[in-house]
């Protein structure tokens, strides 16, 4: 039973220094985002900061850490950083807050096996929605864009072709839509996939997701074990 408690305490204690963790490397991003406004009159924020898993896998089998720098990335440093520029932007009665969703979680009915990335960006989706409402009367206009696959490091594409533009191609549409729908997908061709999933039958979108990110996780795993011979 001793042992029990001992246990008990050094599970807490864990978690403790998780939670100090978890605040310390918030309070650093933050700062740099301080750091980065202070002094500034912020006309466009542009929220793109964003992580995503290694390659795809289960939600049981994501590790805490990646668990938190998730949350911490996708949802506390984009509502921080909107914190921040707000009262400035409200004062001058003008501004533009682009927050970067996802077609993970904007288009797709479910990513298995990205579930917390998409849930992380089914925030921001509605985040920024609830947003646009609230400050659109005070001359401040908040937008959420989702991209599909945009050839990046975070994507682990290095070709970009027609479906999956270079980061160059996707940044230049994104800036022509800024001040137009307050949810939008900037690169044509994201639209006419956007479309097409949204006059499919979900069961169909979905065994076809599963099918892709299984085979995603199967690649992952290999590498893993093969770094490790
Ligand atoms: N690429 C896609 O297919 C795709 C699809 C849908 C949505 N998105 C979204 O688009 C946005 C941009 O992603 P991307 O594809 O351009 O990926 P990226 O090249 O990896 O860019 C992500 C950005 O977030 C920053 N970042 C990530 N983790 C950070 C951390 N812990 N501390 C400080 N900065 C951090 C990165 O900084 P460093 O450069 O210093 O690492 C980088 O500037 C993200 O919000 C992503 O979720 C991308």
């Amino acid at each position: 039973m001793g042992g029990g408690v001992v246990g008990e305490q050094m599970v807490l204690l864990a978690l403790a220094s998780l939670g100090v963790i978890y605040l310390l490397k918030l309070a650093l991003l933050l700062l740099q985002g301080v750091w980065a406004v202070t002094g500034l009159e912020v006309g466009i924020l542009i929220n793109n900061v964003g992580m995503s898993y290694p390659y795809a896998r289960f939600f049981h089998e994501l590790d805490s850490e990646l668990m938190s720098n998730l949350i911490r990335v996708n949802i506390d440093v984009t509502t921080r950083m909107v914190q921040l520029v707000l009262p400035g932007m409200l004062q001058r009665k003008r501004g533009a807050i682009i927050n970067i969703g996802s077609g993970a979680a904007s288009i797709m009915p479910a990513d298995p096996l990205y579930t917390l990335y998409a849930a992380t960006k089914a925030f921001v989706d509605q985040f920024s929605r609830s947003l646009y409402v609230e400050y659109k009367h005070s001359g401040i206009d908040v937008q959420c864009q989702v991209p599909l696959y945009v050839a990046t490091k975070m994507a682990k594409i290095k070709r970009a072709s027609l479906t999956v533009p270079s980061a160059n191609t996707y940044a230049k549409v994104a800036l022509r839509s800024i001040g137009y729908e307050p949810r939008c997908t900037p690169y044509w061709v994201h639209s006419c996939i956007w479309w097409l999933i949204s006059v499919l039958p979900e069961p169909l979108i979905d065994t076809m997701r599963l099918r892709m990110n299984l085979d995603i996780r199967r690649r992952g795993l290999l590498k893993d074990a093969q770094k490790k011979e």
